[in-house]
């Protein structure tokens, strides 16, 4: 019993000396409750301002993301809006291209025309398969507008890999930015469904406008011959629609399929909001592929719901960063992986603190560079989190803990906040049960599979499984903490610690 603090306890005593009867039977109440449950709740006192600071946010989100449903808001809806009334800031900055939201949103409803005139409708898919450019974003919110989800290919996939990835979604088109023809023409022949080919060639890349692509339509010509104003008539898409698939690397073999509705987009793009700090006047610097959930929703999702201008890069360059974060004017920073490291590997520049980015944002920053990179860098504040795209399952380290990826708050009961690290064999990562039939929570410092209950209805607590329904039981156990509940397996997190601080 070393955690009791005796300084509470002598406290405690003086007041049951100086009080009235019942108070001192009061008293006496609760210096029991206290000795019984020191560890408990000088846990929850340690942890409180941080545990307070995340459910204030957390309320903003839910509050927020709550108005967003009510009102049917979808991303395509919500950068209309913001083409309205902003219509000449950028949206997006390219190389030296800057994209106005009247632009972005033009282009989006030209996108829209050449697709509805074409037949396009509520719950096609066309495959998207293209480098990063502000294009690519317009392409797939002009595409939800008649509710067709783009497929977001990993564009650095080749033949049995790129021919599985298009042939799972049952694509009805395939755009394709012009130097990835090629690629693209060489699984054709193999797949099932024969796709209409669409070449795109993006403002950067004029030259490539006049060569021939034999067997692709080319759809910047198509898109020049339509005007960018809304389609009347068109029903609208609903906040509950599928959006985009994004592909997971799974751990077994080829890309899966996630499905990810506007409801969760929408939701990524608030708690990034929300606990970075990020507000219009910020700028997000994005070198991450437009493909995948950290460049696609949590880097783009600002710019078209919320009015934050975001650069767009089509690589990450470690030598190129804060030379472009200080040329950008970004404030906000993101990285994945093990970007940070490469950085903390450059050679020293006049940019390593010549540049305003306040916080970065990101996912796989270890332990053992956090600090020097903070400092190196100068950086205030690093938000660490972590999400699976196709998962209900979203932590994040709000207070910049070193080496931490997010904590369990202390003071919500665990049915308000339902997720957590369960015991696996180490070996074949098959779950562990007890002769209950349930599973063992890990004890703190344990490693274990994160996991995050299934709740029908609730943007943030569904699972909305991949386009391939065999590969989405695999993710779902049910009997977890209590008999019949349901939850998402996230990935295999061994070297993973919630700290409780
Ligand atoms: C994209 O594909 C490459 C090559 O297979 C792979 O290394 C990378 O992890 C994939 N990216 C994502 C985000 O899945
Ligand atoms: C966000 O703002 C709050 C309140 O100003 C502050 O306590 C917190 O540290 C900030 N978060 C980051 C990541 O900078």
């Amino acid at each position: 019993m070393d955690h009791i603090n005796y300084k509470v306890v002598f406290c405690l005593l003086g007041v049951i000396l100086v009080v009235g009867p019942w108070l001192q039977i009061f008293c006496l109440c609760a210096l029991a409750f206290y000795l019984w449950n020191a560890q408990k709740i000088s846990i929850i006192l340690r942890t409180l301002p941080r545990d307070l600071g995340f459910i204030t946010k957390l309320y903003r989100i839910i509050r927020k993301n709550q108005i967003l449903k009510r009102r049917n808001f979808t991303p395509a809806s919500m950068l209309s809006d913001l083409a309205a009334k902003y219509p000449e800031q950028p949206c997006f900055l390219f190389e030296d291209q800057v994209w106005s939201y009247k632009q972005v949103n033009e282009l989006s409803w030209r996108v829209a025309r050449v697709f509805h005139e074409r037949g396009y409708k509520r719950g096609d898919v066309v495959a998207l398969v293209s480098s990063n450019r502000p294009e690519y974003v317009a392409i797939w919110v002009g595409l939800s507008r008649l509710g067709v989800i783009t497929a977001l290919v990993n564009n650095t996939l080749r033949t049995i890999a790129l021919q599985h990835s298009l042939e799972v979604v049952k694509p009805k088109g395939v755009i394709v930015s012009a130097e990835l023809c090629p690629a693209v023409k060489e699984v054709e022949e193999d797949l099932s469904a024969k796709p209409t080919l669409f070449k795109f060639c993006g403002a950067d890349q004029q030259s490539q406008l006049e060569s021939p692509s034999i067997g692709f339509e080319l759809l910047n010509s198509a898109l020049d011959q339509q005007p960018g104003t809304p389609i009347i008539g068109l029903m609208p898409p609903s906040y509950k629609d599928e959006l985009i698939y994004i592909y997971t690397s799974g751990t077994t073999g080829l890309p899966k399929a996630a499905v990810l509705r506007s409801s969760r987009y929408l939701f990524g793009t608030l708690a990034a909001r929300y606990f970075a700090n990020i507000t219009k006047e910020d700028r997000i610097y994005n070198p991450l592929p437009l493909y995948h959930s950290a460049g696609g929703v949590v880097g783009v999702g600002p710019a078209i719901t919320m009015g934050v201008s975001c650069v767009i890069k089509s690589k990450f360059s470690a030598s190129k960063y804060f030379e472009d974060c200080a040329k950008y004017e970004c404030t906000v920073g993101q990285y994945i992986g093990e970007m940070c490291r490469y950085l903390l590997a450059t050679r020293p520049s006049e940019y390593d603190q010549k540049h305003k980015i306040r916080i970065m944002l990101g996912n796989g920053l270890k332990k053992n560079v956090w600090q020097s990179f903070v400092d190196r860098f100068n950086i205030n504040g690093i938000v660490e989190f972590y999400g699976a795209t196709e998962g209900n399952t979203n932590i994040v380290n709000i207070d910049g803990t070193v080496g931490a990826v997010g904590f369990q708050p202390r003071l919500l009961p665990d049915f308000l906040n339902p997720m957590g690290l369960i015991k696996v064999d180490e070996e074949t990562s098959e779950v562990l049960r007890g002769p209950d039939g349930l599973c063992f929570r890990c004890l703190p410092g344990e490693p274990g599979m994160f996991v995050g209950k299934i709740k029908e209805g609730d943007a943030t607590r569904e699972f909305h499984g991949y386009v391939d329904k065999k590969a989405s039981s695999k993710k779902v156990a049910t009997n977890v903490f209590k008999k019949n509940d349901k939850y998402f397996l996230s990935g295999m997190f061994w070297m993973w610690h919630i700290l409780n601080k």
